[in-house]
């Protein structure tokens, strides 16, 4: 499945918060199409702004817990949270803290993948960008991917599902082969064409330097992964 958007326009959010954009709207539109939030526990790993936490509690989800590593996020979300009424709970601290509140039948991760030469610095990139930590993620863009893969299993209720949104640059094909490693049934749901944002674009030679992007292209590819446990009867 292949999805189009267009004139996207980020929200606007507090400094130091990753504004949401068309990874963010990808996942919530995924999330809704196969309604896989409702009626269902979900927690969402990487909650930024807690876009994605909010939009599974608008679709129907009995409870939600949302976690970050950032305060400034935690806190941002909260106010969010608040002011939508709905029922998340936002938890400062890594996605590995779900461990404590699991298992779900839901858990979806819009984590920072973008690869980074942490040997180069950045001095263009424009303020509202947001903080680095929302999106660099090592040389190969699987920093926080690679131990998600590893142990999103564990998250899991029988029967429960991920829904995992990343880059071409990430290596999907890792993404699959990892989850389908750890026992979980995974595919890639949907796909995105979209425009380099300042980030690639400041990365874009490198990238090229490196064999990952042809020369002179300036798009990139999202994709939303899903992993589905066996087990209970939620349906496909
Ligand atoms: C790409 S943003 C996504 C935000 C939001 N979910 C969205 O879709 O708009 C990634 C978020 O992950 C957070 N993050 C980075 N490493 C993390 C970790 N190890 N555990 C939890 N959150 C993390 C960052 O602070 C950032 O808010």
């Amino acid at each position: 499945m292949t999805t189009a958007y267009n004139d996207w326009e980020a929200p606007v959010v507090a400094e130091g918060v990753y504004a949401p954009q068309e990874d963010s709207q990808l996942l919530i539109d995924m999330m809704d199409k196969t309604g896989l939030a409702r009626r269902r526990r979900v927690a969402d790993l990487c909650t930024g702004s807690g876009v994605v936490a909010i939009a599974a509690a608008n679709q129907g989800a009995t409870a939600v817990d949302a976690f970050d590593i950032s305060p400034r996020a935690v806190h941002f979300a909260r106010q969010q949270v608040s002011a939508a009424c709905v029922d998340v709970s936002a938890h400062l601290g890594s996605w590995a803290r779900a461990a404590e509140f699991g298992p779900y039948d839901l858990v979806v991760c819009n984590p920072p993948y973008i690869p980074h030469d942490p040997g180069i610095e950045e001095l263009d990139l424009p303020s509202h960008v947001g903080p680095p930590r929302a999106w660099d993620a090592g040389c190969d863009g699987r920093l926080v991917l690679d131990p998600l893969c590893a142990s999103v299993r564990d998250l899991l209720a029988d029967g429960g599902t991920m829904l995992l949104v990343h880059s071409e640059f990430s290596n999907p094909r890792k993404t699959l082969a990892a989850l389908a490693g750890s026992g979980l049934d995974a595919e890639i749901l949907a796909s995105q064409w979209i425009p380099f944002g300042p980030v690639l674009s400041a990365r874009a030679q490198w990238l090229e330097d490196t064999g990952r992007l042809d020369s002179g292209r300036r798009e990139e590819e999202l994709v939303v992964i899903r992993a589905d446990k066996a087990g209970g009867d939620h349906e496909r």
